[in-house]
């Protein structure tokens, strides 16, 4: 690949909520985002021709609307799943199933939901999709927050056990650049 451009959706209901999974929309900030991207998109790639990736959930796809390219939605991208939790705060889960928030925090990339998946699950399903950003050039990729994280974490060799902590902030167009023997990172912030 040339280049990889990752991308967390813009803010959504559940996230001003604090509430995980779910399939809500932007909200009027995640809106913002969405139409600061393709001025974003456009100072790190100039005219390059990219291939938009996103989940399919109404968050991503609503992120990647003002952007202009070649689109596809793959399942592998979709968030955890967190299985029991979906729909909860993380207050809520630590009140009503607190040995699995307690679990979940001793070993964050192993620990599955209950009905859900862990860390390693989503990277094993994700390898379809690195498999096939490998062999292709100046791929976009709007996903989640677990997701972003596994496939930043692949590309920048960051260990299992640290990558469920990476800090990934919304509204922040990442481009890798991999070269030889490392890869290259450029963050843009929408200052949304
Ligand atoms: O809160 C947003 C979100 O994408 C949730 O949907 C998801 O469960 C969570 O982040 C993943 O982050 P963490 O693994 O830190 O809970």
């Amino acid at each position: 690949p040339r280049s990889i451009w990752l991308s967390r959706h813009g803010e959504s209901e559940y996230n001003l909520v604090g509430k995980i999974g779910g399939d809500s929309n932007i909200s009027p900030r995640g809106e913002a985002y969405a139409r600061a991207l393709p001025g974003l998109v456009k100072k790190s790639a100039g005219d390059r021709k990219l291939t938009l990736w996103t989940s399919t959930y109404r968050r991503t796809s609503q992120t990647a609307h003002y952007l202009d390219y070649e689109k596809l939605e793959w399942k592998a991208l979709d968030e955890i799943d967190s299985g029991i939790c979906d729909g909860l705060t993380y207050q809520e889960i630590e009140e009503q199933f607190p040995e699995d928030f307690k679990a979940r925090d001793e070993d964050k990339y192993n620990y599955r939901y209950r009905g859900g998946e862990s860390y390693r699950d989503v990277v094993i399903r994700l390898e379809p999709i690195i498999m096939e950003i490998e062999r292709s050039e100046n791929i976009m990729i709007i996903a989640h927050q677990a997701v972003v994280r596994c496939i930043y974490a692949y590309f920048m060799n960051v260990p299992q056990d640290q990558s469920p902590w990476m800090e990934v902030p919304l509204h922040t167009l990442i481009k890798l650049t991999p070269k030889a023997y490392s890869t290259y990172e450029e963050r843009f912030p929408a200052n949304i």
